[in-house]
């Protein structure tokens, strides 16, 4: 029924390779450390504060740009952590929604959008919907970091069609943070080639070493970046997708027109509920982010003791390692071998043989589950 063209654009799509992994897990009962969510809840003062939204009749469509709470607690949050005083913000579903509509809200046809590769999965499928060109800038293990050079060779790509640089950092799946001097460089393609950026911070609060920098805070910046986060990685409420973007009011205005075709507005109490966590004592997000460098460390541990050899992230919740072979075949077989599930790092790179032996574990599972997986890999030795 559907013509041709349209069903290979869609199988070009595929489902997502965490929704495969997740099967996997379930039908083997492994556990899985392929899609990054937590498997416990966060605060639960903002559990409570999203109960009394729903009793208190906080059921119908929200505003447009979001509930004032929300919207409120977004800008102390940019003021208080970065200094950031955006000019306008946008309430959100997930990060996901704010990517997804500021890419149809911002780009043309044929335009360029260059994004480090690897790259979460999403943004390929939206740069397709907004008819937009993808233009990979490699990041190489062990290290990830941003090359000049790379970053030069896709703006030549481009030929002056790049318009949008899509950033992640902290970058998933690669666990980096980028550095002072890699977002020097950025800042300076952006305002050289005149580039509107679109940065994805949804990991902001979880950095065990360095220090988050949004690029907005970079001279030149303000004026062109649309920040992009969400309460899902900071406060383990993934299931919420509740997000939000901010920045100049040209760019949160675009991608608002497009968002409110997409769904308009909603998850009225989980708003009330993120405003919540927002206000929080910060001692919450640095109880979570210890915890989690406490994970790392064990799985780290435990892939070195299966003979592996993990790259030690300084962001995120996700560590690579190098399996010394054939990554897509390691992942397939390591239910079977010894009960975890794991993603193949190369899901996510355009250039397959950048990384063919790494493999991505999450380490965002309770202290137990870290435990017992580290101990299974380490009975691969
Ligand atoms: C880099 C990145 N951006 C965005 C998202 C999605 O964020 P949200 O759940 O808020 O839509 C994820 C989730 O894994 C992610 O890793």
């Amino acid at each position: 029924m559907l013509p041709p063209h349209r069903a290979a654009r869609l199988a070009g799509l595929g489902t997502t390779i965490f929704t495969e992994m997740t099967a996997l897990a379930a039908r083997t009962g492994a556990i899985n450390l392929g899609q990054g969510f937590p498997d416990s809840d966060g605060p639960g003062e903002v559990i409570e504060a999203g109960v009394a939204a729903l009793r208190g009749g906080e059921n119908q469509y929200a505003p447009l740009p979001g509930v004032p709470a929300l919207r409120e607690a977004v800008r102390e949050h940019q003021l208080r952590h970065y200094g950031l005083n955006p000019e306008d913000l946008l309430i959100t579903f997930g990060a996901t929604e704010a990517i997804a509509a500021a890419l149809l809200g911002l780009c043309d046809p044929g335009d360029g959008v260059l994004v480090l590769e690897p790259y979460y999965d999403s943004y390929s499928a939206c740069i397709s919907f907004a008819g937009a060109e993808r233009l990979t800038v490699t990041l190489r293990p062990p290290d990830f970091a941003l090359e000049a050079e790379a970053l030069r060779a896709a703006i030549e790509r481009g030929g002056g069609r790049v318009r949008v640089l899509l950033l992640n950092s902290p970058h998933n799946p690669t666990g980096r943070v980028l550095d002072r001097s890699e977002l020097e460089l950025i800042a300076a393609a952006c305002v050289e080639h005149d580039l509107i950026c679109i940065s994805d911070e949804v990991y902001e609060h979880l950095v065990y070493e360095g220090e988050h920098i949004p690029p907005a805070t970079l001279p030149g910046m303000a004026e062109r970046t649309l920040t992009i986060s969400s309460v899902g990685k900071s406060f383990s409420f993934t299931g919420w997708k509740i997000g939000w973007c901010s920045g100049p009011a040209e760019l949160v205005a675009a991608t608002r027109t497009v968002k409110q075709y997409l769904t308009f507005a909603g998850g009225t109490p989980l708003q009330h509920a993120a405003a919540a966590a927002l206000r929080l004592n910060p001692v919450h997000l640095h109880t979570l982010r210890d915890n989690l460098r406490a994970r790392r460390d064990e799985l780290c541990a435990g892939l070195s003791a299966a003979g592996l050899s993990p790259i030690t992230p300084a962001g995120t919740y996700f560590v690579n390692a190098d399996v010394g072979g054939d990554a897509a075949e390691f992942c397939r077989t390591l239910p079977e071998r010894c009960g975890v599930v794991a993603i193949p790092t190369g899901a996510f790179y355009d250039d397959q043989a950048a990384a063919s032996t790494l493999v991505r574990f999450a380490f965002c599972k309770r202290a137990e589950v870290i435990a017992e997986a580290s101990r299974r890999l380490a009975s691969l030795a």
